[in-house]
């Protein structure tokens, strides 16, 4: 069983995993990551392997602070400024990749753009001290599947394809960093996440830009369908139907003697961001036709949690196999 306590022994040995080019998985403050040395191309390949990617999709690199992100990307005064705000944090920064860089292609997937993060997880600072390496981590969940926010969410994902799986307890947040990228004065929304999006636009002073399908920044990952559920969604439910399982939120959930999980019986979009993707993945498992989903408000966690139920409901449409970009 490759699922261990991250313990100080443990870490270092994950550590250790990690700078001779194994993969690890391990808790971040978001969801859980499948980590490799980011400056080895080939570990970088396994992360790949074990998710089954349909295709390359550029990684989010994560590193301890500014100073380490500088030796990658141009990180910019505007950068720098969210960075001061956010980091250690939710917030993935897309900036321009510094060429000739110790970085392979393979993790931005040949873009010239490269997605960094200064983790606040306890367990995530020590395993990146003790590699002394930056590591490129997506979710660590199968392509395409809800992103894991348990040791057990992962192992249930890859099974023993990381080489260890630390176990640092549930993720404090719940859902992925927020996206920005950033290309001069330009501040684009690439994913919504664990960072709402007022958080940042009262740091910047004004509202933050969606990214454009042809915009110079796109964000690949990005695709209609994914953290797809086997069992079909209804989204914005006033009431389940029989034989559907339910998600609800807030006070005024309907009694209902099927499977059910209320996000937040008190209406907090915190904790509903904490509890969602575990209660997705075990309203899945319940067996049920379908899953109803009450209304979410759409501000703060909402706007990321609205974006996982429209992908997750968008599962069941078909999609090519080889869609430009891929499930991360
Ligand atoms: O919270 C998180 O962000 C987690 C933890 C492990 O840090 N990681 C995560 O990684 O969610 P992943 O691979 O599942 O999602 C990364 C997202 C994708 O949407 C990808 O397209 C985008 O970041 N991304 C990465 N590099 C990019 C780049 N150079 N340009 C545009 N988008 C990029
Ligand atoms: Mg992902």
């Amino acid at each position: 069983m490759p699922i261990i306590a991250a313990t100080q022994d443990a870490i270092r040995r994950a550590g250790e995993a990690v700078a001779r080019g194994d993969i690890v998985a391990f808790p971040t403050e978001t969801v859980y990551g499948l980590g490799a040395n980011a400056l080895d191309a080939h570990a970088i390949a396994k992360i790949f392997a074990a998710k089954a990617r349909p295709r390359f999709n550029p990684l989010i690199v994560h590193v301890l602070g500014l100073e380490e992100a500088q030796g990658y990307a141009v990180v910019n005064a505007t950068a720098q400024k969210l960075a001061g705000a956010f980091w250690p944090g939710p917030l993935s920064l897309v900036l321009p990749r510094r060429a000739p860089s110790a970085i392979p292609d393979l993790v931005s997937a040949g873009l010239d753009t490269i997605a960094l993060r200064a983790p606040q997880h306890p367990v995530a600072r020590a395993l990146l001290a003790a590699a002394k390496v930056p590591i490129a981590a997506p979710s660590a969940n199968r392509a395409g599947r809800i992103s894991p926010t348990s040791a057990a969410h992962v192992e249930a994902e890859l099974g023993d394809r990381p080489a260890m799986i630390l176990d640092g307890g549930p993720c404090p947040l719940g859902l992925e960093s927020t996206v920005v990228g950033v290309t001069g004065d330009e501040v684009i929304l690439l994913r919504t996440g664990a960072l709402p999006r007022e958080r940042i636009e009262a740091i910047l002073g004004r509202r933050l830009a969606k990214a454009k399908p042809d915009g110079r920044i796109a964000s690949p990952g990005q695709l209609k369908s994914h953290y797809a559920p086997s069992t079909p969604l209804r989204l914005n439910a006033k009431a389940p139907r029989a034989g559907e399982a339910l998600l609800a939120f807030g006070p005024d959930a309907p009694e209902f003697d099927g499977p059910m999980i209320n996000l937040s019986p008190r209406g907090d979009l915190a904790e509903a961001a904490v509890n969602f993707f575990a209660a997705l993945r075990s309203l899945d498992a319940a067996g049920a036709h379908a899953i109803a989903v009450m209304p979410i408000p759409d501000h703060g966690l909402g706007e990321a949690i609205n974006d996982r139920l429209r992908r997750a409901a968008a599962a069941a449409d078909a999609e090519p196999p080889l869609a430009a970009g891929a499930h991360s």
